[in-house]
């Protein structure tokens, strides 16, 4: 799991109030941790992550009103929502599922950066980006066409991985990614022709019309509710011909739903309605788990798709 973020109320006694708090709350006394953490807020008002830490003991508690107040002060004394408290109320029922805050993802993966890959491939069993490529060169192959690319976009880029698994695949790779963390891991393997720190979809915005052959995203559209804009995106940047893939986690409902590891999951559905709306052909959209997640397989699918 990536470390827990920590933001400095400034005060240094409130600061050392909210370890002990931290302390209860990983020993299970959660009312005690609660109640040490409105003693902080009492010291520092504006200190988000006491705020945060008591929202996520209330919810713990089943304090649903509290959990909301606190996250709700999280997200107020810190408008970036670096701790992500946006999401929580999501989850809560009172909030809209909307984006996820850019300042959490980045906060997210810029601590996660150094040992994600680690963590990711001997811990969790990580394989969206063989996935991807598997599913790329069988629908190819199917379509008698070389699996090949002069030139590719790796969405979500994180520290290379996907870049490495189509190393042969493809002359020359573009990366972009919300963290600079994970684009400095990326630099350090020499996989990629450009690395952009931006938002996906900002960062297709910028290229011209037609200018890849493919677009991969390995386990990076699970940070994105709506699929409909990177799909239209993606589908005017690729060439005639040109492929887009990616992995998604899934769920049996309808719509998107915002799962409890904070990741959204979408349905086979909406993955069709997006794709049909962007004007892509789906070649492929098959059961497939990306990773394990408290010993169990997350659901998930990987999805191939051709501009016509
Ligand atoms: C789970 S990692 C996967 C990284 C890489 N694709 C891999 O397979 O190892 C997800 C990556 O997506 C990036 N990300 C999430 N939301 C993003 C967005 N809106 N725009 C750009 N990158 C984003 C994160 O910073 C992170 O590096």
């Amino acid at each position: 799991m990536p470390l827990r973020l920590f933001l400095t109320s400034g005060d240094l006694m409130a600061d050392r109030r909210f370890e002990f708090a931290r302390d209860l709350q990983l020993k299970g006394d959660l009312p005690a941790a609660a109640d040490l953490l409105e003693q902080t807020i009492e010291l520092a008002p504006n200190f988000t992550s006491a705020w945060f830490t008591l929202g996520e003991i209330r919810a713990q508690l089943g304090e649903r009103d509290k959990a909301i107040a606190a996250f709700r002060k999280s997200r107020e004394s810190d408008a970036s929502d670096r701790h992500g408290a946006h999401l929580h109320l999501i989850r809560l029922g009172a909030a809209q599922l909307s984006e996820m805050p850019k300042a959490y993802v980045q906060a997210l993966f810029d601590q996660y950066a150094p040992r994600f890959e680690h963590v990711l491939i001997n811990d969790l069993d990580y394989r969206a980006p063989s996935l991807i490529f598997k599913a790329v060169v069988a629908a190819r192959v199917a379509a008698k066409k070389p699996a090949l690319f002069k030139r590719a976009i790796d969405l979500g880029c994180g520290t290379g991985l996907a870049a490495a698994a189509f190393a042969k695949q493809v002359d020359q790779f573009i990366g972009i990614d919300l963290s600079p963390g994970m684009v400095k891991e990326a630099r350090a393997t020499a996989l990629y022709a450009e690395l952009e720190v931006a938002d996906m979809i900002e960062g297709l915005r910028a290229r011209s019309d037609a200018s890849a052959n493919l677009v991969v995203a390995a386990d990076a559209f699970v940070y994105l509710p709506d699929l409909g804009p990177v799909l239209s995106e993606a589908r005017r940047v690729l060439a005639p011909d040109g492929v887009l893939a990616f992995t998604l986690e899934t769920h049996d409902g309808s719509g998107i739903v915002l799962g409890e590891g904070l990741r959204y999951a979408h349905s086979a559905e909406h993955v069709r309605d997006a794709m049909a709306k962007a004007g892509l052909q789906l070649l492929t959209l098959e059961s497939a788990s990306p990773r394990i997640e408290n010993n169990e397989p997350v659901r998930g699918v990987v999805v191939v798709a051709e501009k016509t």
